[in-house]
């Protein structure tokens, strides 16, 4: 395999290059800013003719479309602007392999957020799930999704679309729950501020967590398995409940710790329950979470407690 992965300096990319690595592939990156790496380059995902150069330089077996804006809440206030590197950024990426000469895998990385709200009696979403996004991000996503399928039935792009639920792990940065928790625990753990008080948003909302490195695995997997123009959850089908997360965080520490609920971290709307179904991932590759959550969040606190 000889892989691109766009946004490769983002949280998931360096966990993505170090997987693909140990597998043998050749890999190469973008980023938005220039590097002194030679392997990454920089690369403006609004420019079509860009991408193409890049790829006709790299020549690619598969694209890992990581590029792109994540973060739900901050989607509320860049409403424009997620749509735009989201959905403008996939397609640009799209129509350079439509006009690349060679054959090339793209797998975009959407998410368990295009699902949104589902409907009462539904449990765990599978790909079949009508989409119902709550946040311009998840409508991003939605959007992928779609433009995905037009590209594949359209002119026969050989693309995958993966549905990735929350992930987790060491360098993720604040913004994201496990972060903004394990960050304001790990500050006073160490004394680091003079209140015991930490800030949170919607305690009552449930997710599915998954470890960022058994993402990456199934990531691989599905380039490599997975059927083209075929859609894919990567979940680990558990429901957690927020409050429940920061329990767990709160108790690695020995500190009395008071919480706050702070109404700037809700968010407009929101999606209150997602969780996964992805047998249609195991039943292909064999693929399951190896990483138990209390794992990943030991790991993340304890990044913090060494960074402070
Ligand atoms: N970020 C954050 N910070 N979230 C909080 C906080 C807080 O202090 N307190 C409570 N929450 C709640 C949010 O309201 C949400 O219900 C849940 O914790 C998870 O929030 P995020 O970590 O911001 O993730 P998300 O579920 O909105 O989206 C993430 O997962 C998607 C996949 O399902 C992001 O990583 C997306 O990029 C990803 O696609």
């Amino acid at each position: 395999m000889r892989a691109l992965i766009t946004g490769i300096n983002g949280f998931v990319g360096p966990y993505l290059q170090h997987q693909l690595k140990a597998e043998g592939a050749e890999v190469y990156g973008t980023t938005r800013r220039q590097s002194s790496c030679k392997e990454i380059y920089q690369l403006n995902l609004k420019n079509q003719d860009h991408i193409l150069r890049l790829l006709n330089k790299i020549k690619p077996t598969h694209i890992f479309h990581l590029a792109g804006l994540s973060n739900v809440k901050e989607s509320w206030s860049n409403i424009s602007e997620t749509l735009e590197t989201n959905t403008i950024g996939t397609i640009n990426v799209l129509e350079a392999v439509k006009k690349y000469k060679n054959h090339v895998r793209v797998l975009t990385i959407g998410s368990s957020e295009e699902y949104g709200k589902i409907s009462d009696g539904i449990y765990k979403t599978g790909e079949k799930t009508p989409l119902n996004p709550l946040s311009p991000y998840g409508t991003s996503k939605a959007a992928v999704s779609m433009i995905t399928q037009n590209y594949h039935k359209g002119y026969g792009v050989d693309v995958i679309h993966i549905r990735p639920f929350n992930h987790i792990g060491a360098g993720q940065k604040k913004g994201f729950v496990t972060a903004d928790f394990a960050y304001q625990v790990a500050m006073i753990a160490k004394e680091q501020t003079d209140s015991n008080k930490i800030t949170v948003g919607n305690l009552a909302s449930f997710r599915d967590f998954t470890d960022v490195r058994d993402i990456v695995r199934a990531y691989h997997l599905l380039a490599l398995k997975g059927f083209s123009g075929e859609i894919y959850n990567v979940c680990s089908g558990m429901a957690v409940k927020i409050e429940e997360l920061l329990n767990t965080f709160i108790s690695f520490s020995s500190k009395e710790i008071t919480i706050n609920v702070d109404p700037e971290k809700l968010r407009p709307s929101e999606v209150p329950h997602l969780v996964g179904d992805c047998t249609k991932l195991t039943e292909l590759t064999g693929w399951e979470p190896a990483i138990p959550i209390v794992n990943s969040l030991q790991d993340i606190y304890q990044d913090w407690i060494d960074q402070l």
